[in-house]
């Protein structure tokens, strides 16, 4: 039997800068993979697109996954819809929440965003070196506290109505993280899951990109981690961004 890899060893800090930062020293130290750096607090946590994730002090989950994917460089986005599936499979295991995911990787419930994921690649020549996975899940505050980020983003304590034990949630994610990890790694692919999970395949949306802003409608993910999308009778494929549902009917 394959041993465990994803959280085979977890170091815990208090106040850090970023975990995704503490995860690079180690990788660039040689560490093997699935090491895990968790925070109770990050001064310089970071979101996608350059944007700051910031939570109050010991009351979610903050942690990053070093991996050392075997995988083409073009592949790295699967390890992005493995974290955003696991995340969705934890949640629905231990407390019956059924998530759905934003593209490229938001995990939502009831339309706000609880979790994003943020996944840091390093090439060694022009090949895939290692993957730094971070995932940041809110847990024990409340958006009330927040009312300029009620509208898009929540928590679980928000969504369940009490405050939650947080070690059974992080040992769930792990060991989803872990199943994902181990079908990825013998080749099994779980695009048609990540497709369902997503939730917003043939639905009008925009797409907010470093080049600029484009509407139409979501029409699939590919292998790599691209959303398609129809614009203008042509498919664009579009390999990062935001995307905001539009409130019209599905097409
Ligand atoms: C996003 O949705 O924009 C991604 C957010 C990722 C946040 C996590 S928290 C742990 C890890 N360390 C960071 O600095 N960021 C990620």
């Amino acid at each position: 039997m394959r041993s465990t890899v994803i959280a085979r060893k977890i170091i815990r800090y208090a106040v850090v800068e970023s975990t995704n930062d503490l995860a690079r020293v180690l990788a660039e130290a040689g560490e093997p993979e699935g090491i895990v750096v968790l925070a109770e607090e990050q001064r310089a946590g970071r979101g996608r697109m350059g944007r700051r994730w910031v939570v109050p002090r010991g009351t979610s989950i903050q942690g990053s996954i070093l991996l050392r994917p075997n995988l083409p460089l073009a592949q790295a986005g699967r390890i992005t819809q493995l974290a955003g599936l696991a995340v969705a499979e934890a949640l629905r295991e231990e407390l019956g929440l059924g998530a759905a995911l934003k593209w490229p990787n938001d995990v939502m419930l009831n339309g706000k965003k609880v979790a994003g994921i943020l996944t840091e690649t390093t090439l060694r020549g022009e090949a895939l070196d290692y993957v730094i996975l971070g995932i940041g899940l809110n847990v024990n505050y409340s958006m009330r506290d927040y009312p300029e980020l009620a509208p898009f983003a929540t928590t679980l304590a928000d969504q369940v109505g009490h405050l939650l034990d947080r070690a059974p949630l992080e040992r769930a994610l792990f060991r989803h993280l872990e199943a994902y990890y181990a079908r990825l790694g013998s080749g099994e692919d779980f695009l048609d899951e990540y497709r369902r999970a997503l939730q917003m395949l043939g639905t009008r949306v925009r797409a907010a990109m470093p080049g600029g802003i484009l509407e139409g409608i979501a029409r699939d993910v590919d292998a790599e981690g691209a959303l398609l999308l129809e614009h203008e009778n042509t498919i664009v494929r579009l390999l990062a961004g935001d995307v905001t549902l539009l409130k019209e009917d599905s097409l």
